[in-house]
C-alpha cells in the first residue's frame, strides 16, 4: 500500500476541512481524495466557494486539515512541523497566485532571488547567474531593474512565474493566476506554465475559471460543495504513455 502511494508526487486521502465561523461549522472540504502522478498538469474547476484555495492551501501546508491524509514528493506533510513545512515549501512547491504578490519595494531581480536566498544553497555569484537565466526563459531579461509598478500586469506574472521556479521546485501551484490578465496575456502566461510542464516536467495544479484555460492541461477536476463531483481528461493517450511502468510489457 505504502509503495504505491509513493508513485505519486501529491498523494491526498479523504481530507476534511472546517472553519469556525462563531459558533458554526463552514464545511469547505467533505472528503477529498487525490493522486497526481509526477509531470501531470491539473486543473481545478468548481464554483466559488466549493473549495478550491482550501484544497490548494492544505497541499502548500498553508491550512492544516481536519482530518486526512497528504504527501508531498512522499513526504508525509500533515505530520509536520511549521518550520519542516517552510522547508518543503521553499524545495517542493512554486506558488503563483492571482494578484502576483511581489514585494513592491524590491526589483523583478530582488523578488526571485529572496527565495534562493531562504534557502541558503547557493552561493552569490551563482545565485545571481540563475536569477538572470530565470528572468531570460519567461522573457524579462531586459526588466531586470524594474519595481513591480513598473512592469504591465502580465510581465509581473511573469516574474511571479520565475520566482515560482526560483528554487528549481518539481511543483507548481496556481491559484487563479491569469484571473486578472487580459485574454492574450492569460494564455501567454498558460503557454509558458505548459511548456515549463512539458520540457522540465514540472506537476502543475491550478485553479481557473476559465474553461478554454482547461485545455492547457493533461485532467480538469471539477468541484463541488467541497468535494470533487467529477474528472474530465484532455488528453488520455500522453498520461497513459508517460505511465507505462517498465517491465510491465503485456505484448503476446
Ligand atoms: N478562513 C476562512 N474562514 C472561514 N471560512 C472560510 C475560510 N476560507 C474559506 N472559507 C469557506 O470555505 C468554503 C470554500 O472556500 P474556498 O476559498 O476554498 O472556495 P473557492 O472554491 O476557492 O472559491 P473562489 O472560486 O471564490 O475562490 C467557502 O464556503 C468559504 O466561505
Ligand atoms: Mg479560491
Amino acid at each position: 500500500m505504502r509503495e504505491t502511494m509513493s508513485e505519486f508526487i501529491i498523494h491526498v486521502e479523504n481530507i476534511h476541512k472546517s472553519y469556525l465561523m462563531g459558533k458554526e461549522a463552514v464545511s469547505a472540504l467533505r472528503g477529498v481524495s487525490l493522486n497526481v502522478t509526477r509531470g501531470e498538469m491539473i486543473c481545478l474547476m468548481g464554483p466559488s466557494g466549493s473549495g478550491k484555495t482550501t484544497l490548494l492551501n492544505l497541499l502548500g501546508g498553508l491550512d492544516e486539515p481536519g482530518r486526512g491524509h497528504i504527501s508531498i514528493d512522499g513526504q508525509n506533510v500533515v505530520a509536520m512541523s511549521e518550520e519542516e513545512m517552510a522547508r518543503l515549501r521553499l524545495q517542493k512547491l512554486g506558488f503563483i497566485f492571482q494578484t502576483f504578490n511581489l514585494l513592491s519595494n524590491f526589483t523583478a531581480f530582488e523578488n526571485i532571488e529572496a527565495p534562493i536566498v531562504l534557502q541558503g544553497k547557493l552561493k552569490r555569484k551563482a545565485r545571481r547567474a540563475r536569477v538572470k537565466m530565470l528572468l531570460e526563459q519567461v522573457g524579462l531579461g531586459d526588466r531586470m531593474d524594474h519595481y513591480p509598478s513598473e512592469l504591465s500586469g502580465g510581465q509581473q506574472q511573469r516574474v511571479a512565474v520565475a520566482r515560482a521556479l526560483a528554487n528549481d521546485p518539481p511543483i507548481i501551484i496556481g491559484d487563479e493566476m491569469t484571473g486578472d490578465l487580459d485574454s492574450k496575456t492569460g494564455f501567454e502566461v498558460m503557454t509558458l506554465i505548459r511548456e515549463l510542464n512539458q520540457t522540465q516536467y514540472k506537476t502543475v495544479i491550478f485553479v481557473t475559471h476559465d474553461p478554454r484555460m482547461a485545455d492547457f492541461s493533461d485532467r480538469t477536476i471539477h468541484m463541488l460543495d467541497g468535494v470533487i463531483h467529477n474528472e474530465v481528461r484532455q488528453n488520455d493517450i500522453r498520461i497513459e504513455n508517460n505511465d507505462l511502468p517498465s517491465g510491465s510489457n503485456t505484448t503476446p
